[in-house]
């Protein structure tokens, strides 16, 4: 019944809604707005003015407010205080600061987790998250969604008007934190909604899950449960885990969704939406939720997890950070922000180092270069008392003085302000990066299914992806991460890398971009199943041979310790994760032979012209990536004039302006030409450092 009403409020809201473009919202000439964190609940009111007084004069143009803050916003059931909230508001707003708004439901109060038990979160060993942390509601609680309706629409009555108020962001980081996947009853009983839905009949689903495997069959979806691995002798269903995921990925867009409505109902339409999801967490689909005006993301850069490029890597971080997120999150709608940067070290990390001097401030050009039209620091202060002390803010636990990453962060927003005053109207990418624009297709389905049937523990779907993205950023190409939903004839290059879940539409219209002068690109393990997860009754991939140019093939592993070899161009190169061993079709060019194992001479790339375009299918994958870069650089040099940057070395262009960023530990030097009007820092780079120019 909620799904049929929450359907219903959507539909209605989508034809009343205003078609809404999210540029409008923001000024070009600004071209990037900045902000910073602030708690008002955390500080003694005596306090406020001189911290967003200081805010604003270190540069910040807004500050968030609200995502914790429930329990002051709602102290006892039914009894909202806003009192405090507009007089922070109001201070903000009286020093000129603009303020993000933010709906609490990350934080349920204690009275109502007491109250309604129920509500919570309970992980695949049985365990209800209690009070005491965060994000541990059920988005799939009935209960839970009529309390935050209550609060969600309180809020927008109060402040959906308030002209410092610039836009919304719905709850924090919607996920259940560190990979928490929901098996409460509330949420079994949604996923067997979501498959009544889905499947219509239980012999369908029967059917399409190949339930006869092990004698699975059901009689009725109410015998169903979310499939949990630590509760089951063998290995669950894959088709059940592959729909849990998507139900489960499907009831966070709900929940978001069903926000955004609420918020709708009171705000002014000038007012934006958006939430900030976390990239890593695969549980959650941005391109999913259909209700805000689009989506912005948090990044953790330095947390002892990333060693980077060099000696200081660890300190720097890694390019395909930013990188992949920017140009995932901006493809989305167009539009997007980063709602949280560290300011310095963090306290969660693996270890916590210092980030290297000049990393914070790199990072913020690296956010500026992906196109991004906020940046928002986490967090403006340090906090004194609770789970994450020892986390540096913008200003140190004084309460005044900047701290290391907060002076950087402070000359960013200076620099910013006078990069304003070069901005002209209408500048257009330059030919160069035009024609090597490249889109990486990607589809969480992909995703989810080979993280659940890796096949080798050295597969990680992500390296995989970096590595192609590293490569397109290495020649310079303006990258967009997209789905299926876009249009493919915008990019020169398509790059889909490990596609496992294919259907015929997508191979026709992939031969219909290559045969209208569309370069696509295919790794290993793309089109082994159908949509639903299940291998074709055919050969191995086999409904895309006439495409990629292959009559017939299979795929080899070895042990970690052990490298295979690949020959490309008189070149002879390392494979050791995956190998798709090919037998070309008369029509292709094999580029690359496998040199070793049983199958010496086999083809591992193929390469095949159609129309005006090409598919190149490289079946090897490498560890050090150096066949792959070797393969795409040969396309790329078709094309144009590519950019041949070290690992680690990025060069962005946007709006008129070009970025070049050193993530390495040595010092580089960027391809400036000569003539070009060096804006800030120089060719020569050193590490951490930034140089931004016209040409
Ligand atoms: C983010 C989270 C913030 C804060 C921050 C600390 O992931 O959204 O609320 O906890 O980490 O680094």
């Amino acid at each position: 019944m909620r799904r049929i009403t929450a359907l219903v409020i959507c539909l209605c809201t989508t034809l009343l809604a205003p078609a809404r473009e999210p540029q409008s919202f923001f000024r070009d000439s600004d071209l990037i707005l900045c902000g910073s964190y602030y708690y008002p609940e955390q500080w003694p009111e005596e306090q406020w003015g001189r911290d967003l007084k200081r805010m604003a004069e270190l540069g910040f143009e807004f500050t968030h407010f609200g995502e914790f803050a429930w329990s002051a916003m709602e102290p006892e059931e039914g009894r909202f205080d806003f009192a405090w909230l507009d007089k922070a508001v109001e201070t903000a707003a009286s020093v000129g600061l603009k303020v993000i708004m933010c709906t609490p439901t990350a934080t349920p109060p204690a009275w109502l987790t007491h109250k309604h038990p129920d509500i919570a979160v309970v992980t695949d060993s049985g365990r209800a998250l209690e009070h005491g942390g965060r994000q541990h509601a059920s988005w799939s609680s009935d209960i839970y969604r009529t309390y935050v309706e209550r609060v969600v629409a309180a809020l927008a009555e109060r402040y959906g008007r308030n002209p410092a108020v610039i836009g919304w962001q719905i709850d924090n980081e919607p996920s259940h934190y560190s990979y928490t996947y929901d098996h409460s009853e509330n949420a079994q009983r949604s996923f067997r909604r979501w498959l009544r839905e889905k499947y219509g009949t239980i012999e369908e689903l029967n059917r399409v899950w190949g339930t006869s495997f092990w004698s699975l069959a059901y009689n009725d979806f109410e015998q169903i449960r979310i499939p949990n691995q630590k509760t089951l002798a063998g290995t669950a269903n894959p088709h059940s885990v592959l729909d849990y995921k998507r139900c489960t990925a499907d009831e966070a867009a709900a929940f978001i969704d069903f926000q955004c409505e609420v918020l709708r109902r009171s705000i002014d339409p000038s007012q934006w939406i958006t939430t900030n999801t976390m990239p890593g967490c695969s549980a959650v689909d941005p391109a999913r939720m259909q209700g805000p005006d689009f989506a912005c993301y948090t990044r953790y850069l330095v947390n002892g997890r990333y060693a980077g490029h060099g000696e200081q890597g660890f300190r720097i971080s890694k390019p395909e950070l930013l990188g992949w997120n920017n140009d995932y999150y901006r493809s989305l709608r167009g539009v997007s922000g980063v709602m949280e940067i560290q300011p310095g070290q963090v306290n969660w990390g693996k270890f916590n180092p210092q980030p290297y001097p000049g990393a914070v401030r790199l990072w913020m050009y690296h956010i500026f270069a992906g196109g991004n039209r906020f940046v928002c620091h986490y967090r403006f202060r340090q906090p004194l008392r609770g789970s994450e002390q020892y986390h540096y803010g913008t200003l140190s636990a004084d309460g005044v003085t900047p701290s290391l990453g907060g002076r950087e962060i402070v000359r960013f927003n200076r620099e910013i302000a006078e990069l304003r005053r070069s901005w002209r109207p209408g500048a257009k990418l330059p030919k160069r990066l035009r024609d090597l624009r490249t889109a990486i297709l990607v589809n969480p389905d992909n995703r989810w299914d080979m993280e659940f049937q890796p096949l080798t523990d050295q597969w990680s779907t992500s390296a995989h992806l970096d590595k192609y993205y590293n490569i397109a950023k290495r020649a310079g190409a303006p990258t967009d991460i997209i789905g299926e939903e876009h249009d493919f004839d915008r990019y020169p290059v398509i790059i889909a890398p490990a596609y496992e879940l294919a259907d015929s539409q997508l191979i026709a219209r992939w031969e219909r971009y290559v045969r209208r002068g569309g370069h696509l690109i295919l790794t290993c393990r793309t089109a082994q199943k159908d949509r639903t997860g299940a291998l074709w009754e055919a050969r191995p991939s086999e409904p895309i041979y006439a495409l990629a140019g292959i009559d017939d093939m299979w795929f080899d592993h070895l042990p970690r310790n052990r490298q295979g070899k690949v020959s490309f161009d008189g070149r002879t190169y390392g494979w050791n994760n995956w190998a798709d061993v090919l037998t070309p079709s008369p029509e292709a060019e094999v580029w690359a032979r496998y040199d070793d194992q049983f199958y010496a001479g086999k083809a591992a790339v193929v390469h095949r012209r159609a129309g005006r375009g090409s598919v190149t299918y490289i079946g090897a994958d490498t560890d050090d990536g150096r066949l792959e870069y070797a393969v795409l650089r040969r396309i790329y040099s078709s094309l144009g004039e590519p950019f041949d940057l070290p690992e680690g070395v990025v060069v962005e262009w946007r709006d008129g302006f070009w970025v070049g960023l050193n993530y390495t530990s040595d010092t580089q030097l960027l391809p400036i030409p000569d003539g070009a009007r060096i804006l800030i820092g120089s060719a020569e780079l050193a590490p951490a450092e930034v140089a931004v120019w016209r040409q």
